[in-house]
Formats: structure tokens, C-alpha cells, sequence
């Protein structure tokens, strides 16, 4: 399908000569040089650490603009960044000689607030967390929430369509968004900063970029959706005897709560462990001597009775013994200590050094048998890792996580996360599940993603990149890898 004749040669110039045009086009304030690049290259792990031409930082959208435009005219290929928080090395380059990074760091305003029409226009670079307190201080909420909210971006998290634990109420970030600014490869700004709500005039263009991880644009701003603030919230933390208790649980609250679930996270024993290793003064109100916890949180406004809905979800789940052991945080301090518990397993696992973290789901019903068959499988080939397996089981999707023997050297934990993945992703293969329900694809998984990728699917793929960006500007080496595939 595809040629190759458009993808871009490798530039002759060296490096410095680059760095130097592109100050000369683009202006000291713009371009990050020499030591300043390194971070940028870095992703969040640690487990990666690359190189680049520059890094520009534009402050607008022309710039940005202007940007693309420079680095397309001297042969170099474009790596949008946000955050950084991406946990699939989209956002790091992987050919320094022949790349820089764009950030969005300095492009965080707040475009427009309009509290009657329920919506922001605000610029991609925004932090996630500023850009929730900044509608909170409206009295409006952004349903987004994830981990990383303290650092990611709103732009990346659109590039990456992210998840999180709101998903099962508010959905992904795609059905957030109600328009998109973006510049496209060659320089050109697509505007669609849409505030409308309904609109079926043709193909819905902005789609195309939610999701695509800047392989066809970089989004500079974003039209988003805003929900009521709730007046209240309920959560608990429930210990029960296995994780198809969890799902069934699950079902129940589903049922009971009505489309008042905003949380449904579930979370193994090790949990508790991992966290008070990153967070040694976190009071830990279950002990973790239980096969698996569910932290659950119930949300609402006006006449609705939260606290009640809680009790009697709970009362039940006690009764008919689902339920062995529960708390429910009587403060705002206390549940969002119990969400702590969830978000330091993350920084736990990043403690013990390199691991495998994979990002899949099958179908809900399915979920139980497909962890007990994959652990069972990566256990067989490595019988001293450590599986962990945690996360949104309301959505299906579940990190199960791999940390290899702790004892071994830097190659061999390589070659443990090989094998590993491979054991994992056989069993997923048989369940028919996604290797990606959230982090997407990045560097990281394209080999993956491309092995299971069908020749009608693949086609339609090439020919959008052929068609948006010819000469294969937009972060070269994501998702797919044309090089290869041209001479395929
Ligand atoms: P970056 O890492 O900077 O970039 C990610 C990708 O998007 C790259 O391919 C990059 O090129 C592209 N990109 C970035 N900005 C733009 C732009 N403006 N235009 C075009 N392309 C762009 N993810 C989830 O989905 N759910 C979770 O629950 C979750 N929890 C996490 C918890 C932790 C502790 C960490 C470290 C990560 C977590 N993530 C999660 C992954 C990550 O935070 C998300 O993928 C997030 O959306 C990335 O945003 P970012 O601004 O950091 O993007
Ligand atoms: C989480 C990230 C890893 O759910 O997606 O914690
Ligand atoms: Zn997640």
C-alpha cells in the first residue's frame, strides 16, 4: 500500500547545525538546547533515556505552527510532548539525530469558562490537575482523573485518549471532548474548537487526532465538557474473598447505584505493601490480609441520598457475604487517603525498579479467568516475579503488572519482562482482548500492535498518515513504524 517514496530522508547536517537553524528560525526564547534537552527525553520510569536535536517550546499556536513548518523544511521529524507522563515512550524520541521535541508546557491558558453552557476552551499545555481546581473554582467539575493528573497534560491526555478511574461514569477523554484546535504537519491549523454539543455535519474530523498520539497533528487547544460539581461523595474500601466477588460486587453496584458509580477500582493484597514503601505515613485502614479489595466511590447532588445509597450497597454486600471486611472514609481527608492507597502501588512498583507494565482488557465477564490464566502463565516461566494485577475491572481493564526476581542483573530483568509479555499476551490473544485499553501504543508496543494489526486495518492507517502527513513529519516511530513497513 504504502510506498515509502514520501518518507523522509535523514538529514546530512549535524546535529549543531540543526539546533543552530532552528534558533535562527525560531528564536532563542523558542529553542532548548544542550543540557536543558535531557529531561525531555526521559520518560517518566526512568527506564529510557534519549537525546534530541532541541526542544521547542512555543507560546502559541502560530508558533507552533512555525514550529512544525521548521522542523519539516530541515528534514526533521516531530515529537509532541505534554507532560511527559505517558507510560508507552510516545512522547520520547527515538532517532535524537533527526528529532525534536515540541512542548506544550508554556501553552496552559484557560481560553473561556462558560458555566451556563456547561464547557472551557483551554489550551493543550494545561496541567490536568490545574485545569480540574480552576473548574472547581466555578463550581463546575472536570470528570478526568488519573494518577499522573498532577503532571499531565490536558493536550496529552486527548493524544492518548486516557483513561482513568472515572471511565465507567464519564467515559474516556474522547467523549469529554467537544472540539479540537490543531496544527497540522505541514504547518496549516485545523479549527474546530467546536462548543456545540450536537453536530452531524459529515465526518467528525476531530476524532481522527483523539487518540493518535501526534502522529497526525499537534493539538494546541481543546473545547471540553463540564459536568455539575457533586455535592457529595461516598467512598469505600471493601476486602473480599476473590476478584469474581470483585465483578460481582461490581454488577450489584451497577444495579443498585444506578449511574451514581463514578469509581469501581480493584486491588490486590500487594497493594498495601507497594504503597506504604512509597508512602511510609499512609494510615492503612485494611491490612491487606484478604485476596482482594474494591475501592468504590459513589457521587451525586440535590435530593439524592449518597450516604444512604452507600449503607445499603454495603449492607447488602455484607449480608449476602461478598463483602468480608469494608470502611467507609468519614472525611474528605480520609477517602482521599484511601484513593492514595490505589495511586502509591504505582509509585511502589517504580520503586522496585524495572517492570513490566501492560495496559489490557477483555470482556468483563471474562476478567477473572483471563488474570488467573495469564499469572498462572508468567508465574510457570518465571517462578521468583511478582504479579500484580490491579485496576478499573469496571471497564474490563486490568495493569497486570510483572516484577521480575528481584535478584536479577539488568539484562536478565530484560529478558524476564520478554518473557513475560509474551506469556501475557498469548493468553490475551485467546480471550480476544486489547494489548492497549488506555496508555496506548507509543514505541513501546508497536512491534506488538503491529503483529496483530489486520491488512484491511493496516491500509486504512497507512493511507490516513499518507494523506495527513506525506512526509511522515509527526512523531516517526509511533504507533506505526512506515520505515519498515515501506520496505516490507
Ligand atoms: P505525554 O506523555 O507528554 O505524551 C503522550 C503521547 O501524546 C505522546 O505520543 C505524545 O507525542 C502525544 N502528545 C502529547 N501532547 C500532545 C499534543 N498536544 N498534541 C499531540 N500529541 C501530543 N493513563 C490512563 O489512561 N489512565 C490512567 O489511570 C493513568 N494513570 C497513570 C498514572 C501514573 C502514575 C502515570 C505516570 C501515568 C498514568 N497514565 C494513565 C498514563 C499517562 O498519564 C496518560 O497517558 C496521559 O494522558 C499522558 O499525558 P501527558 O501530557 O503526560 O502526555
Ligand atoms: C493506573 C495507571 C497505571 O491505572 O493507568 O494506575
Ligand atoms: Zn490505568
Amino acid at each position: 500500500m504504502r510506498t515509502g517514496e514520501a518518507v523522509k530522508q535523514p538529514q546530512a547536517q549535524t546535529k549543531e547545525a540543526l539546533a543552530q537553524a532552528l534558533v535562527a528560525r525560531l528564536g532563542e526564547d523558542v529553542v532548548l538546547l544542550g543540557d536543558q534537552v535531557a529531561p525531555y527525553c526521559r520518560d517518566w520510569h526512568g527506564d529510557v533515556q534519549s537525546d534530541a536535536v532541541a526542544v521547542l517550546r512555543p507560546r502559541t499556536t502560530q508558533s507552533v505552527s512555525d514550529c512544525v513548518r521548521a522542523a519539516a523544511e530541515l528534514g526533521l521529524g516531530v515529537v509532541p510532548q505534554g507532560g511527559n507522563t505517558g507510560l508507552v515512550l510516545g512522547g520520547v524520541p527515538d532517532t535524537p539525530a533527526t528529532q525534536v521535541v515540541v512542548s506544550l508546557e508554556r501553552m496552559n491558558r484557560v481560553r473561556s469558562l462558560d458555566a451556563d453552557d456547561f464547557s472551557a476552551v483551554v489550551e493543550a499545555g494545561i496541567v490536568l490537575e490545574e485545569f480540574k481546581n480552576k473548574v472547581a473554582q466555578a463550581g463546575l467539575y472536570f470528570p478526568l482523573s488519573l494518577g499522573a493528573q498532577g503532571s499531565c497534560r490536558l493536550g496529552g491526555n486527548v493524544a492518548t485518549n486516557a483513561g482513568g478511574v472515572n471511565v465507567l461514569r464519564y467515559g474516556m477523554t474522547r467523549e469529554l471532548v467537544l472540539g479540537l484546535e490543531v496544527v497540522l504537519p505541514d504547518g496549516r491549523i485545523f479549527e474546530g474548537l467546536s462548543r456545540l454539543r450536537k453536530d452531524n455535519r459529515g465526518i467528525d474530523l476531530k476524532q481522527l487526532f483523539i487518540g493518535a498520539e501526534g502522529t497526525l497533528g499537534i493539538i494546541t487547544a481543546v473545547s471540553v465538557k463540564l459536568m455539575p460539581a457533586p455535592e457529595k461523595t461516598a467512598t469505600a474500601l471493601l476486602a473480599l474473598s476473590s476478584l469474581e466477588d470483585v465483578i460481582a460486587l461490581y454488577r450489584h453496584a451497577r444495579r443498585q447505584c444506578c449511574d451514581l458509580m463514578s469509581a469501581f477500582e480493584f486491588m490486590p493484597p500487594e497493594a498495601f505493601v507497594l504503597a506504604a514503601e512509597a508512602l511510609p505515613d499512609l494510615p492503612l485502614p485494611l491490612d491487606g490480609s484478604h485476596p482482594a479489595y474494591a475501592l468504590v466511590e459513589i457521587s451525586g447532588s440535590g435530593l439524592v441520598d449518597i450516604d444512604a445509597l452507600m449503607a445499603a450497597f454495603l449492607e447488602e454486600g455484607f449480608e449476602n457475604g461478598m463483602v468480608l471486611d469494608g470502611v467507609v472514609a468519614q472525611s474528605q481527608a480520609q477517602a482521599r487517603n484511601l484513593w492514595l492507597i490505589r495511586e502509591g502501588m504505582n509509585e511502589g512498583q517504580a520503586k522496585r525498579g524495572k517492570h513490566l507494565r501492560t495496559d489490557v482488557s477483555v470482556a468483563l465477564s471474562a476478567l477473572p479467568a483471563f488474570v488467573a490464566e495469564a499469572e498462572a502463565a508468567v508465574m510457570a516461566a518465571l517462578p521468583n516475579a511478582l504479579c500484580v494485577s490491579y485496576g478499573h475491572v469496571g471497564d474490563g481493564n486490568v495493569h497486570l503488572n510483572v516484577l521480575p526476581d528481584p535478584a536479577a542483573d539488568g539484562p536478565q530483568t530484560d529478558a524476564d519482562i520478554y518473557t513475560a509479555k509474551g506469556a501475557i499476551n498469548a493468553v490475551l490473544d485467546r480471550f480476544d482482548g486489547s494489548i492497549s485499553a488506555e496508555h496506548g501504543i507509543g514505541r513501546l508496543k508497536r512491534t506488538d500492535f503491529e503483529a496483530r494489526l489486520p491488512d484491511v486495518r493496516r491500509d486504512m492507517l497507512l493511507a490516513l498518515k499518507d494523506a495527513l502527513d506525506p512526509a511522515s513529519t509527526m512523531n516517526p516511530g509511533c504507533q506505526l513504524d512506515l520505515l519498515r513497513n515501506a520496505a516490507g
